[in-house]
């Protein structure tokens, strides 16, 4: 049984102009120690998809369809209450998109990690705190520095005080919306390394959410490309990144500097992303495909396993 299997997942926002379709037809699943990057840029819904697995949704989402089943559970399906005391944070935690910059100046950082622990655990303070000593040393921050304030801390510090945060409660998931994005190369350079250096100790399963391949290549074994709310294309790395099937996933690696030979060949994507209310016909990408045919203007294409578990959503792939 797969740990993740996210089936026909619809997400939508309510606007006064009508509705953002944010998430639209989502199909992507996981197994238990896999690490999946999902890509896409800016505004296709990789937010909103993590926000939904974790039903962290701002009010004005709607789940319009399909189902989150984790560990074989559909999470759409559980009680707000069900949902907090056995999975949020315990067994599924986020790293928000931004979250370094969200800790509190006021309190130290140490005190911030104990309160999440015991809003969620029955253990008492001075136990969470040596948890937090202990969570501090495994993501190589000096312990003695959980009784800092967040003021005293550079960037890559508090991104790895907030990885200790989404680890506080021992989860099997963790989804890390844009990881490293704020951070200069050589910061971000360590925290991969961190990353790399969690999988093989815990036997984690992670989301690694980012606009950068060069980081999936870097972490993951699995990636999904997503385009205007849909994936397009999901596979193991080595597959993805030695032949990209679908048309944004060559664009996207074409941005890629490390990239084989063959590769470089392929166009960096032109034009601009689609407006999510009101989609464009067919495939979404047809408006900036280089190889737009007819059939991609007028009928969706489905996201299909072109073998060894490489899927793409893609007329022109499916009549090769
Ligand atoms: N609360 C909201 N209300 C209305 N529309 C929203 C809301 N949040 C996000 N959207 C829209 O939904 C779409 C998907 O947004 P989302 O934040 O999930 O994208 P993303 O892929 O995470 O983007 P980024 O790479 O910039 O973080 C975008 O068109 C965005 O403008
Ligand atoms: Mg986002």
């Amino acid at each position: 049984m797969s740990l993740l299997n996210v089936r026909d997942l619809r997400v939508y926002y309510r606007i006064s102009k009508g509705m953002v379709r944010a998430v639209d037809g989502v199909n992507l699943y996981m197994d238990k120690g896999d690490f999946l990057g999902l890509a896409g840029e800016s505004g296709c819904g990789k937010t909103t998809l993590a926000l939904s697995i974790t039903r962290l949704l701002p009010d004005n989402a709607k789940i319009i369809s399909g189902s989150i089943l984790f560990d074989g559970v559909d999470l759409l399906k559980l009680r707000e209450d069900e949902l907090r005391e056995n999975y949020r944070w315990k067994r599924i935690s986020i790293v928000f998109q931004g979250a370094m910059n969200a800790l509190n100046p006021v309190f130290r950082v140490g005190d911030q990690i104990v309160q999440a622990i015991c809003t969620h655990e029955n253990i008492g303070k001075k136990e969470a705190w040596e948890r937090v000593e202990r969570l501090f040393s495994l993501v190589g921050l000096s312990p003695e520095r959980a009784k800092d304030y967040p003021h005293e801390f550079s960037g890559g510090m508090k991104q790895r005080a907030i990885i200790a945060l989404a680890l506080a409660c021992n989860p099997d998931l963790i989804i890390a919306d844009e990881p490293v994005t704020a951070l200069d190369v050589i910061v971000q350079a360590q925290i991969l390394e961190l990353i790399r250096s969690l999988r093989d100790k815990l036997g984690l399963s992670m989301i690694i959410i980012t606009h950068d391949l060069s980081v999936i290549a870097d972490t993951c074994n699995k990636a999904a490309i997503m385009y205007a709310g849909k994936i397009v294309e999901f596979s193991d790395i080595v597959s993805l990144f030695k032949n990209p099937l679908h048309p944004y996933s060559q664009g996207l690696l074409a941005n890629y500097p490390s990239i084989e030979e063959e590769a470089k060949s392929f166009e960096p994507i032109g034009g601009r992303p689609p407006d999510l209310l009101n989609p464009p016909s067919g495939c979404r990408f047809h408006p900036r495909c280089p190889y737009v045919m007819d059939v991609c203007r007028r009928v969706e294409p489905n996201l299909i396993d072109v073998g060894g578990g490489h899927l793409v959503a893609c007329h022109r792939v499916m009549k090769s």
